[in-house]
């Protein structure tokens, strides 16, 4: 049975109250033998201020917390700016880098998103690497292409040593918040070429998630993908229920 990564991206949504809350809940309801750290991975991503009251609420098990963004220097004028050691002295484990909304939004390059996958890995952070391409890229058949270019920029300056606490993020633009989620025979596509890529790189596995409008429906057909490791998902791990769904109903199978 493989291990599953359950990565909860909570975006700019939860207070620290309802953070705290959403742990109390997970608590009782992470019942079953399935819920051991040998077979699933859980971590959430609260923003950066309900990242305390979670953090403190944070059940036992296998149950981490992780950041949604951090910057690439230590410490200076950098207004806005959360560095990496915070977030470590946060209590984060992980680390999202270059989401897509981080990339659309507010124009992260590769250039960026590079030095942020170092500055992430050399503080001691697992470094989630989020990538994929628009909905024009893929339909101009460019989707692999464009997949090579951002893990090829992302992977330059990752020293071999620290990639083992790399984990990889496909997530398709045209799939993220849509309700509009890749075919399972797709979304194994893309993942397979990134972990074969990763492979030649670091020369080890380095496991790929998926993301994009994943839910508790969707979910048992693509986490059952061979290359598919797992599921960062967005607006279905808002809930406690919807969230441990998505693993419980692959885990049924
Ligand atoms: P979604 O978001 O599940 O709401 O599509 C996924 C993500 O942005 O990580």
């Amino acid at each position: 049975m493989k291990k599953i990564y359950l990565f909860g991206n909570w975006k700019m949504n939860m207070l620290p109250d309802e953070g705290a809350d959403y742990c109390r809940s997970l608590e009782r309801r992470m019942t079953g033998s399935f819920y051991s750290a040998d077979l699933v991975n859980i971590c959430l991503f609260p923003p950066f201020l309900t990242i305390p009251a979670t953090a403190a609420a944070l059940p036992e098990g296998p149950v981490s917390i992780g950041a949604q963004d951090g910057f690439f220097e230590d410490r200076g004028a950098f207004t806005g700016a959360v560095s990496m050691d915070m977030v470590r002295e946060a209590g984060c484990a992980c680390v999202l880098v270059g989401h897509s909304e981080r990339r659309h939004i507010f124009g992260e390059t590769d250039e960026i998103v590079a030095k942020k996958m170092h500055k992430a890995l050399s503080t001691g952070l697992t470094a989630v690497l989020c990538f994929g391409e628009t909905l024009e890229e893929r339909e101009a058949g460019r989707t692999l292409a464009v997949v090579e270019e951002q893990l090829s920029s992302a992977f330059k300056d990752v020293p071999h040593e620290k990639a083992v606490r790399m984990i990889l993020a496909y997530e398709p633009v045209w799939a993220i918040g849509t309700g509009r989620n890749a075919t399972p025979g797709d979304a194994q596509e893309v993942c397979s070429y990134s972990a074969e890529r990763a492979e030649k790189e670091f020369g080890i596995k380095i496991p790929v998630l998926y993301g994009g409008s994943v839910n508790e429906i969707n979910s048992r057909e693509l986490l059952s993908q061979s290359d598919i490791s797992g599921a960062l998902v967005g607006g279905a791990s808002l809930k406690v229920e919807s969230f441990l769904a998505i693993y419980e109903n692959y885990r049924k199978l």
